[in-house]
């Protein structure tokens, strides 16, 4: 009964789940034994026509003194006898157990290997070895809990804990933060990859993303570096504050403190040092809760991070995405129908799946879609005229185009037959 447990992806998962189920098993039906009877003595010796039941005066049984006490103990002692038995699988370490570094941080998880690669929420590891996380944080308490692995410690800043566990299949899953740790604690996700030995020591031997970052451009690596060190949790491109100030026309203006101080011009040297050393000057209407990120960034990372900062100083650089805050709200009944559907294009998330530039994600590009001719997945052939595009909103999975999978969700009763127009209309707009 009540089996919900994730996936068992680790050696010690079946055992943790087997005495789970057991203890709730029990509980249930000791829960339903003893309310079960309870419901029927009531009923059954209900006071009726006004009469109260008469009932014999028993003056208590050895035998169920006994029965209802040994019972009891033996359960529980075997429930404290598996208990510790598999609490010692869990905290047991494999003298062989690969070691990798975890660290929390608000809002992200930070892992690094013994021959210095870095990841930020991705943790990489191989199936059937023993692995043992150490955990730390550089701020608050956060707590780092993979379901499917049944493995759940704190991160404690100025100390070290660890969870080790042997994965049992590959696969992909997920990790959360489960300790309330800020604003952001929700999304402090990671992804758990359980590869095969071959592709993860291939992985962990490629450093051509580190070497890749340093031969970028600043502004690219101060790019990666905003969303990779999470700089976006709390600072926004499109002019919106967030936690933090936005980056839009930062660079270059003045900024007023809480401490009634100001500075005439934000320059290389007030950014670095806001970096670094964040609480030095605190913009007024923020509180004063960004980390420091001293000893995380190099000189590099910095310039780069200064650089991308640097760009937004008269608005998005081109080729950059435009602030997407300021078209919802405009008037709906000013805009021509296929500005109408490029606004749900951006809202209703079509550019999630659907680029506007020909190269395809998890749908065809949008780029030249109306009138295209082409092959769907059961092998018959489609042309993107009105009624097909129509019906590929509300009943996505009838004619899939070949190639792409089945995974698009139903628009129905989410757009109306005017919207659905409006984004055909756009769609047309792209296509001559
Ligand atoms: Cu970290 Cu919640």
């Amino acid at each position: 009964m009540f089996r919900y447990l994730p996936e068992q992806a680790s050696q010690v998962a079946s055992e943790v789940d087997w005495l789970h189920y057991w203890i709730t098993d029990l509980a249930v039906f000791f829960t339903v034994a003893i309310c079960g009877s309870m419901v029927y003595f009531a009923i059954r010796y209900r006071r009726r026509n006004g009469v109260d039941h008469e009932t014999p005066r028993i003056e208590g049984s050895n035998f169920l003194e006994i029965v209802w006490t040994v019972v009891p103990t033996i359960i529980s002692i075997i429930v404290a006898y598996y208990g510790v038995v598999i609490y010692n699988d869990l905290v047991r370490v494999d003298k062989d157990a690969m070691v990798i570094n975890v660290e929390g941080r608000q809002w992200a998880w930070d892992f690094q290997y013994d021959n210095g690669k870095t990841t930020t929420g991705e943790l990489y590891i191989p199936v059937g070895k023993p692995v043992q996380l150490v955990l730390t944080s550089k701020d608050v308490l956060h707590s780092f809990f993979v379901p499917s692995m049944r493995v759940k410690k704190d991160a404690v800043p100025g100390r070290f804990t660890y969870v080790s566990f042997t994965p049992i299949r590959t696969g992909d899953y997920n990790v959360f933060c489960t300790e309330y740790c800020g604003m952001n604690h929700s999304q402090m996700l990671a992804k758990l990859h359980v590869r095969s030995e071959a592709e993860f020591a291939q992985w962990k031997n490629d450093r051509s993303a580190e070497l890749a970052s340093a031969q970028m451009s600043p502004f690219e690596l101060g790019k990666q570096l905003f969303t990779s060190k999470g700089c976006n949790a709390c600072h926004t491109l499109n002019g919106a504050p967030l936690v933090g100030p936005s980056y839009l026309h930062l660079f270059g203006s003045k900024r007023e403190f809480t401490d009634g101080t100001t500075l005439a011009e934000a320059d290389d040297d007030y950014i670095r040092e806001s970096i670094l050393n964040p609480s030095a000057k605190v913009e007024k209407g923020y509180a004063p809760i960004m980390p420091s990120f001293d000893g995380q960034l190099s000189d590099q990372e910095i310039l780069g991070l200064i650089a991308f900062i640097r760009a937004y100083k008269d608005g998005p650089p081109a080729g950059e995405e435009a602030p997407a805050a300021a078209a919802p709200a405009a008037d709906p009944s000013t805009l021509s129908p296929v500005e109408r559907g490029k606004i749900i294009y951006e809202t209703k998330l079509c550019k999630a799946c659907h680029t506007l530039d020909g190269s395809s994600l998890v749908g065809p590009t949008f780029k030249g879609i109306y009138g295209r001719k082409g092959e769907l997945a059961d092998g018959s052939s489609y042309v993107a005229n009105e009624e097909y595009i129509k019906h590929s909103m509300l009943m996505p999975n009838d004619q899939v185009v070949k190639g792409f999978a089945p995974a698009m969700p139903s628009f129905e009763g989410q757009l109306s037959d005017d919207q659905i127009n409006d984004v055909i209309a756009f769609m047309k707009s792209i296509s001559e």
